[in-house]
């Protein structure tokens, strides 16, 4: 190691020291802020969840759930991954729907994506990425079932976006398709949710998935009884 590469590594070390050395004084604020509104927060807090909503969305740094949909601690259970996917056969996802749905009993669960989802860019190119290929195909399976409406899209930016919409739907067929989410629904009014967040103008977007129509559909061929 050169003198100069040693001082950028010893530069890169400090930086990245004071980085987490802020995240733990962040810490701090967040806790006397919180406490001086209501000195028994994590009282409270410590008793136990009780959300009413599911959302699941990318694990982009830019897209944080909590702050775009200005919901406290306690009120959202979130799954986040790359591009926003619900693969059938992830135990992670999987586990979380269950949890969500059967325990927690949430009536709304949303799958939320967001434009310039570099996930969903990666998909649309043929390079090999490795251990996300099989995770990309999923969006590369949307893509096909879709193949017919996106080809006749000229402008790429339009096409990128109408991939990005067309994910979330089917990542809400395939929650949808869920033991878990039908057997819910013979008891509860349980809503499924496609949204897109505008990463250029910080909007949340209701793709207005017509969930009783997929569900119908869904029912005919994967109902379980
Ligand atoms: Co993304």
């Amino acid at each position: 190691m050169t003198v100069k590469t040693f001082q950028v590594c010893k530069n890169l070390q400090i930086y990245l020291g004071m980085q987490i050395e802020k995240i733990f004084e962040n810490n701090r604020k967040w806790i006397e802020e919180k406490l001086q509104i209501d000195s028994q927060y994590f009282e409270h807090l410590s008793e136990g969840q009780n959300p009413d909503i599911l959302y699941i969305g990318c694990s982009d740094s830019r897209v944080t759930a909590e702050e775009l949909m200005g919901v406290q601690p306690g009120e959202a259970f979130v799954h986040r991954n790359i591009a926003n996917m619900v693969s059938n056969t992830d135990l992670s996802a999987m586990s979380v729907i269950n949890y969500a749905v059967a325990i927690l009993k949430v009536n709304h669960i949303v799958v939320c994506g967001h434009y310039g989802c570099g996930g969903v860019k990666a998909a649309m190119q043929s390079a090999d990425l490795g251990i996300l290929n099989p995770w990309l195909r999923n969006i590369r399976d949307v893509y096909r079932i879709h193949k017919k409406k996106l080809n006749k899209i000229s402008d790429e930016e339009t096409k990128y976006k109408r991939l990005i919409e067309l994910n979330v739907q089917e990542q809400c067929i395939n929650i949808i398709k869920t033991a878990d989410v039908q057997k819910a629904y013979k008891d509860r009014d349980i809503r499924v949710h496609g949204w897109v967040f505008d990463i250029h103008t910080g909007k949340l977007i209701d793709l207005k998935i017509d969930f009783q129509k997929i569900l119908k559909g869904v029912m005919e061929i994967y109902r379980l009884d």
